[in-house]
């Protein structure tokens, strides 16, 4: 049985000094329910270090990029080895609003992916599709690609690699975000995300084996809220959710993830 992880992506919101309030509120409301739901925020890099001081281990905070070199001359980048030192659990990569508007690739995505689990750091690997590329009926053409190039990139090959040290903690998680649902209030139906999800973990089965890719926990993202959190979380392969616009009221946050129980 997998269990359930919900992460809340911050993207460009809130200072420093907000992000902290709101991380604090909803670390406080959310009480013991990282018990039974893995929960994390994704929040800007200057908002990291004042929340990863925290030390909620329950509730885990992850960046939204991180780089694949150890060093070096990459302006703007943020190493994994920065990362570790802050106590910051993992990062979102590849997410659709990186590939749209700042040229990230599947072989770039990989590559930082490969970077972060080799360093023991979580990572959520974002792929989906255009509406265009949905309505030309390539849906699993694009996500089969995504997939491959992106692990071919990181070097990862075998479980061992993307289950790391705890196999009910799994290092990689994938999220599926149709791109069309991306903070447009147009999620993806039930049927629709559990049809592209069965497919992701066919896809991960035949890189990893079956095995493996029954552990690994697949999200849904894309207009998620608390009103439609309980009908993804229902279905067979849908592991959680990545949450943008719905995860940035702490209170309402916070009964979206109860839904993941
Ligand atoms: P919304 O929940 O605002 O649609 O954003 C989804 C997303 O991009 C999460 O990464």
């Amino acid at each position: 049985m997998r269990r359930k992880i919900v992460v809340g992506n911050w993207k460009m919101f809130k200072t420093p000094s907000e992000a902290l309030r709101d991380f604090n509120e909803f670390v406080e409301i959310s009480g013991a329910l990282w018990d039974r739901v893995d929960l994390g925020i994704a929040a800007p890099a200057v908002s990291l270090p004042g929340m990863a001081a925290l030390r909620t281990n329950g509730v885990a905070v992850h960046s939204q990029n991180s780089h694949w070199e150890k060093e070096g001359a990459f302006t703007g980048e943020l190493s994994v080895g920065m990362l570790k030192d802050l106590n910051v659990r993992g990062s979102v990569i590849g997410h659709s609003e990186r590939r749209q508007y700042f040229a990230e690739t599947n072989a770039t995505a990989g590559k930082r992916v490969g970077a972060l689990l080799r360093a023991g750091l979580e990572s959520i690997f974002c792929i989906g599709e255009t509406l265009a590329e949905r309505e030309r009926g390539d849906l699993k053409k694009v996500l089969r690609a995504q997939l491959v190039e992106g692990f071919e990139a990181a070097g990862l090959h075998n479980a061992s690699d993307v289950i790391g040290a705890d196999a009910n903690r799994p290092l990689l998680s994938i999220a599926y975000e149709p791109v069309w649902a991306i903070g447009t209030g147009k999620a993806a139906t039930p049927v629709e995300a559990q049809e592209a999800h069965a497919f992701v973990r066919e896809v991960l089965g035949e890189i990893f084996g079956a095995d493996c890719a029954s552990r690994l926990r697949i999200l849904y993202g894309g207009s998620v809220n608390p009103a439609n959190a309980t009908s993804f979380m229902s279905c067979p392969d849908v592991d959680g959710a990545l949450v943008g616009g719905a995860s940035l009221k702490p209170v309402a946050f916070v009964e979206l993830c109860q839904k993941a129980q």
